[in-house]
């Protein structure tokens, strides 16, 4: 392995342990107990931002240049998403389960398995991330893999996600239904940014659709409202 390779892995693990402690830290404020569960989420959510980020570089380097030095880090990124997730089914499954490591699969199948399913892609990326399997496969069909196992990961993720916290998702819709003490700021759960994240993703790619001009001002006008919508969730709600 050349030098500037092992250089890119410390990188995106030095970037993705800075994802991991940052969510750490908000997921502690947000439910107000620090421990082996904020760590659990906050794992989770590293696992959905780092493959976003994943899925973003490609339309956001088409659309600025100022984006194409981050194309590099892709694999690394998306190398980490897997072990942030592995970590996340190894607590889900082991120290945090209440009926036994398959309990989950019993009580809540339709999340459960899709996001075992996500982290059986996420494996089989990992798996065939190097050299060799791009000279066996051949550089196409290892790109196409790559490129629809990367979408359907998290779309898988999504939808695991959703599913799981739709009561919570919506009570932080519907304005009073979370109990609130006046002059005291609060935190959403880490869940809204990570639905408001999902939702970016999908109109930014869903954007490239209507040609370069129009993909630009709605990446640009969606970025800035997101990031007003999580200040009003945290700020004014
Ligand atoms: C790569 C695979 C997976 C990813 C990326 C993933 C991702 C996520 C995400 C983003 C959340 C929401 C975190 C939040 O509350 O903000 C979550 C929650 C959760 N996931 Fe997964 N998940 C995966 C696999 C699984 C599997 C296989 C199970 C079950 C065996 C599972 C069980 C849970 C549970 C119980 C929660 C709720 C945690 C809590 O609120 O404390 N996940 N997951």
């Amino acid at each position: 392995m050349l030098r500037s390779d092992i250089l890119q892995y410390v990188y995106a693990g030095l970037f993705t342990a800075a994802w991991v402690f940052g969510l750490y830290e908000i997921e502690v404020i947000a439910s107000g107990e620090a421990g082996l569960s904020a760590l659990n989420v906050s794992l989770a959510a590293s696992t959905l931002f780092l493959l976003g980020i994943v899925l973003l570089l490609g339309p956001l380097s088409r659309l600025f240049n100022r984006f194409d030095w981050a194309l590099k880090y892709r694999k690394e990124l998306g190398i980490m998403s897997f072990f942030t997730g592995l970590a996340h089914v190894y607590l889900v499954m082991f120290p945090l389960a209440r009926n036994g490591p398959w309990g989950l699969y019993t009580s809540r199948p339709l999340s459960a398995y899709p996001g075992l399913e996500a982290l059986i892609v996420l494996f089989i990326l990992f798996a065939i991330s190097n050299r060799f399997a791009t000279r066996v496969m051949g550089a196409k069909l290892w790109w196409q893999i790559q490129y629809w196992g990367a979408r359907a990961a998290f779309a898988l993720i999504a939808f695991h996600m959703v599913v799981l916290k739709q009561k919570t998702i919506m009570s932080w819709l519907i304005p009073g239904d979370v109990p609130m003490t006046p002059g005291v700021v609060h935190y959403p759960p880490l869940i809204i940014w990570e639905t408001q994240f999902v939702l970016l993703i999908l109109v930014i790619r869903l954007s490239e659709l209507f040609g370069v001009k129009a993909a630009r001002i709605i990446t640009i006008v969606m970025s800035i409202s997101v990031l007003a919508m999580m200040a009003w969730a945290m700020f004014l709600r």
